[in-house]
């Protein structure tokens, strides 16, 4: 039995399986909290009202602002009638109805709910099915950090959709496809968030890797390998090296490619791709690889950070299993494109390793030779993350896709800037970086872009190697990591998200659980999916 939230669209609201309660989106219009017009008289067994009194509302402080909820009616043995906000009507806001499913649902009395819909809406079907996928799934998805089980509190929410005059509509298409992409992206978020809450011990560069691998490995049109120590060793992935040896857990690089005009690595039947004549169908429809954008995505994957020699103090560790969340979120991205069938090939790359102080650790002062030959003096072990997107990067350079999008909680100093809501962007390329932030409008995930100013440049020259790995100190530190960075990007349009802040939450809001938020996923996946 399947324990994750079902949501199902009813072709008829008449059989809808006794809810425990009834979700009325409401809109502020003209001054007024209005219910949509288009809703039944009567749902059931409970009255629907046209209107909510303005004096009631009033009592109850309830202007329709996104996310507030009000008790409408509620009778002992009948469901409860309950109104949320989904603000501006006029406004095409997709937020606002993440944000109402999961207060409505956080609301809710029973595990069973149904929430109705009057189409058209503020944004079209499909944005609608999805954000309201998005936004109940992943308010209600729990998984219990002692014992690893999914705990939503919600078993089904049922929709039903409307057109004027209260007429069910029977076949909303564009409603049903949204619901099931929206399911998709959730999943994918659920994943990141439970692998980042996974404690530290157990979840080793190893056990990321291969747990990743195993759920690659079933990918559709997917393919994925793990690099173990000699061959790290082989390809002088020296930034990766540095910062293991300190560190008795052996690191790992996973890599994965989704390329929707592959044959399908599922399909039984397909024949090798050399013997053209017997192509699949399906092969044959596919798009030509040539056709496609390549974007590469590079995640920070350190598993735990202690800071290595240059300890972090006790309170500055205590969350630092974080600091994987860049390598899940791209390889779930990888897992999305997959089962959403994006229409571009997608590559990501994720060096893995715990960052410890052992006695074989580097050591301040220490030069390593990252994988394109660049050397880098360390002058702070605690700035690490830089050192092993070194390589990611350079690995992402060699395959010269059009464009690279690192991930990583890589600097304090972004949580200082834009506090723990809001991520960083930065970029060489102007139109990548706009094509992001607009992504991150969409889905949902503020972010801010901030300069790559070329005038601090010099604060990471360095006497004995072509760079170090830390600016002055106390001055924009995420953008001189980022100018770090922007050295292993040769001339690839580039964009480079630091999620040091919106990577974890300290507590639940909306949809956003305590702990792993999976941050930048969906932006991810909002862009990945506006190509081709
Ligand atoms: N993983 C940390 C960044 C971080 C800090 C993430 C706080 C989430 C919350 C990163 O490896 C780090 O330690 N960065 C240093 C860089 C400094 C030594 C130049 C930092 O931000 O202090
Ligand atoms: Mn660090
Ligand atoms: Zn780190």
């Amino acid at each position: 039995m399947s324990t994750e939230l079902e949501i199902t669209l009813l072709a008829d609201h008449t059989t809808a399986a006794n809810p425990d309660v009834i979700i009325v989106p409401t809109a502020r219009h003209d001054g007024a909290v209005k219910v949509p017009v288009g809703l039944p008289t009567e749902v059931a067994g409970v009255a629907i009202p046209a209107t909510i009194d303005p004096a009631f509302a009033e009592r109850h402080r309830f202007k329709a602002k996104r996310g507030q909820t009000l008790i409408l009616s509620q009778a002992p043995g009948a469901p409860t009638l309950l109104a949320v906000g989904i603000g501006d009507p006029t406004v095409p806001d997709d937020e606002a109805w993440r944000r109402a499913l999961a207060a409505a649902l956080r609301a809710a009395a029973g595990p069973r709910a149904l929430l109705l819909l009057t189409l058209p809406s503020t944004i079209t079907e499909p944005r609608l099915g999805e954000a309201v996928a998005t936004g109940a799934y992943l308010a209600v998805h729990r998984t219990d950090l002692k014992t690893g089980e999914p705990r939503p509190s919600l078993e089904t929410l049922e929709v039903a959709a409307f057109a004027a005059g209260g007429v069910s509509i029977q076949a909303a298409e564009g409603l049903a496809a949204g619901i099931a992409d929206g399911l998709v992206v959730a999943r994918a978020v659920a994943l990141v968030r439970d692998l980042v809450n996974r404690v530290p011990s157990e979840l080793t560069p190893r056990r990321l890797a291969a747990s990743l691998l195993r759920r690659l490995e079933k990918a559709p049109k997917v393919e994925a390998s793990v690099w173990r120590e000699a061959r790290i060793e082989e390809e002088r992935l020296g930034g990766l090296l540095g910062v293991a040896r300190g560190s008795s857990e052996a690191p790992r690089l996973l890599i994965a490619t989704y390329d929707p005009s592959a044959v399908g690595n599922d399909d039984e039947d397909a024949s090798p791709p050399t013997s053209r004549k017997y192509v699949t169908p399906e092969a044959q429809a596919a798009p030509d690889s040539e056709e496609l954008a390549h974007i590469v995505l590079v995640g920070k994957g350190v598993t735990f950070d202690s800071g290595g020699l240059s300890l972090k103090t006790a309170t500055g560790m205590t969350t630092m299993k974080t600091d994987m969340s860049g390598a899940a979120v791209v390889m779930a991205a990888i897992l999305g494109c997959s089962e959403l069938g994006v229409q571009a090939r997608v590559t990501a790359i994720a060096p893995m390793t715990e960052n410890m102080p052992g006695g074989a650790a580097m050591k301040p002062g220490d030069v390593l030779t990252a994988r394109n030959g660049t050397t880098i003096e360390v002058l702070n072990t605690d700035a690490e993350g830089r050192l092993i997107l070194a390589d990611g990067l350079s690995l992402a350079v060699e395959r010269q896709p059009d464009a690279i999008i690192d991930v990583a909680t890589l600097t304090g100093a972004a949580v200082v800037a834009l506090g723990s809501s809001m991520g960083a962007v930065m970029g060489s390329d102007q139109a990548l970086v706009d094509a992001v932030l607009a992504a991150a409008e969409t889905a949902g995930e503020p972010m801010w872009q901030l300069p790559l100013v070329a005038d601090y440049e010099s604060q990471i020259d360095s006497d004995i190697a072509d760079i170090k790995n830390i600016g002055s100190p106390g001055e924009a530190g995420s953008i001189t990591a980022g100018l770090f960075l922007q050295r292993f990007t040769g001339d690839i349009p580039w964009a480079h998200l630091d999620i040091a802040g919106p990577a974890r939450a300290d507590k639940a809001t909306g949809y956003i659980a305590k702990g792993g938020t999976g941050f930048a996923l969906r932006t991810l996946l909002t862009y990945l999916r506006s190509l081709g």
